[in-house]
């Protein structure tokens, strides 16, 4: 099993270019499958989630190609729609595609999702809204037939809970429906902006993403394009927090300041010189960082769940006490005994963490169990004393370009180890 070889105590300094945005790639390469043409998407990123986007673009007929960030997928040559089991596993957000397919076919098959373990990850959101929209559902054996008898009609739509992959799917299903569908409590993430901007520049008629209400008038057909994927705020997030771990100064090009509001406000609380351009963040550590009274994880525009365990590790040795709450996932918490083994003093309580700085962590050897609370034990090691072995790279290849390369290019001493 591949592991990260991680010497730790070296301060980051340098500039990177952060890469495509791995949770926007994925329902744009469900898109694709929609336009029923020639799609083109530029920085993609390399990421075993993209792959697999691509894998079950494939499967279902599409002609679908990789090469150097740019995904050329033809889907007019599409024929299947039932997603295999083993596919549907791979990932949590191949549940999009269940969207993509019925919008183009009418029909699809395919089973409950895969994904990072973070507690129970029901997609009961997604269902009740497409059966809205005039889904018949049968399931049998964990595989969903869902069938449109009367096609795909536009609804009104309440969301419980601001999902974001039920935002998709909704709007995904919805831009070749039969009228209107107007979503309301819609996730507001900028992924969702991309993801309608993406559609509006194949044909969609989508207005409001980004905004709690996003209306949707159907049209008959889509058209391809050719479209960039929207930078990665959780990557951009994930490098500043190694910045603030290990100390340094680290230029993240090519990102948008406003996607992160809420991470730059914690940084900056925690001492950090943030200097933010319209196309690109520095920030400038130095160490020890100040503890932060609270942080809690919310639906955008607050603070993100997914950045949270790599806040975590860089909190880990702020001086004073800091306190987490997880609002959005049951167990998100899981990286916090591996984070522990290396010294850190974090007590957890259903969603509460109380993280009691210390002056500094020790490499051990860890094992991450899902992709952020892997990224979150690389930060820490990054700024421990001695050499820290990560094992499961394989959950943070999944958000993460070559991330011993990016690392490495700023200083730090990161090798793979097969
Ligand atoms: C997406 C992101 C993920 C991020 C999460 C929250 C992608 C590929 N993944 O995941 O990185 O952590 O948003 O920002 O974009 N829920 C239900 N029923 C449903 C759907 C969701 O109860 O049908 C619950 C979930 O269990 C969770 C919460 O709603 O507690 C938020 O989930 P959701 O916004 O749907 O996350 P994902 O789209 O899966």
């Amino acid at each position: 099993m591949q592991r990260l070889i991680i010497e730790g105590g070296k301060k980051l300094c340098g500039e990177i270019k952060v890469q495509g945005a791995k949770n926007s790639a994925l329902p744009l390469l469900a898109g694709c499958l929609l336009a029923g043409d020639r799609t083109v998407l530029y920085g993609c990123p390399e990421l075993s989630d993209v792959f697999s986007a691509c894998r079950i673009l494939n499967r279902l007929g599409c002609k679908c190609s990789f090469d150097k960030g740019t995904v050329s997928a033809d889907s007019s040559t599409l024929t299947g729609w039932d997603i295999p089991e083993e596919l549907m596993r791979e990932m949590r957000c191949s549940i999009v595609f269940l969207g993509a397919v019925l919008g183009r076919l009418g029909k699809c098959e395919l089973s409950y999702p895969g994904g990072c373990e973070l507690g129970p990850r029901p997609i009961d959101m997604h269902l009740d809204a497409l059966k809205q929209l005039g889904v018949v559902m049968t399931e049998e054996h964990g595989r969903i037939s869902c069938v449109c008898p009367k096609g795909l009609r536009g609804a009104a739509i309440d969301l419980p809970f601001p999902s974001v992959g039920a935002t998709e799917n909704i709007m995904l299903a919805a831009a070749c429906a039969e009228g209107d569908t107007i979503i309301r409590g819609a996730a507001r993430e900028p992924e969702i902006e991309d993801l309608a901007d993406f559609l509006n520049r194949c044909g969609a008629r989508i207005k409001g993403a980004g905004n709690s209400t996003i209306r949707i008038s159907g049209v008959k057909k889509l058209h391809g394009c050719e479209y960039k994927v929207m930078p990665d705020r959780i990557a951009a997030a994930t490098y500043m927090a190694a910045a603030a771990s290990a100390g340094g100064e680290v230029g993240l090009l090519g990102i948008r300041c406003a996607d992160l509001s809420a991470v730059i406000a914690v940084f900056e609380e925690m001492g950090c010189g943030i200097y933010c351009m319209e196309d690109r963040i520095f920030i400038s550590c130095k160490l020890p960082l100040k503890a932060v009274r609270m942080i809690r994880t919310m639906p955008y525009p607050g603070f993100p769940t997914d950045a949270q365990a790599v806040v975590m590790a860089a909190l880990a040795t702020a001086q004073g006490s800091s306190m987490i709450v997880e609002n959005i996932f049951e167990s998100r918490y899981r990286h916090v005994d591996e984070l522990v083994r290396m010294g850190a003093d974090i007590k957890t309580s259903g969603r509460t963490a109380v993280i009691q700085g210390v002056r500094r962590l020790y490499g051990a050897s860890v094992r991450a169990s899902d992709l952020r609370g892997g990224a979150a034990l690389t930060v820490a090691a990054l700024g421990a004393e001695g050499t820290t072995s990560v094992a499961g790279v394989q959950y943070i290849d999944r958000g993460y370009e070559h991330p011993e390369k990016v690392l490495t290019s700023l200083g730090a001493k990161v090798r793979r180890a097969f």
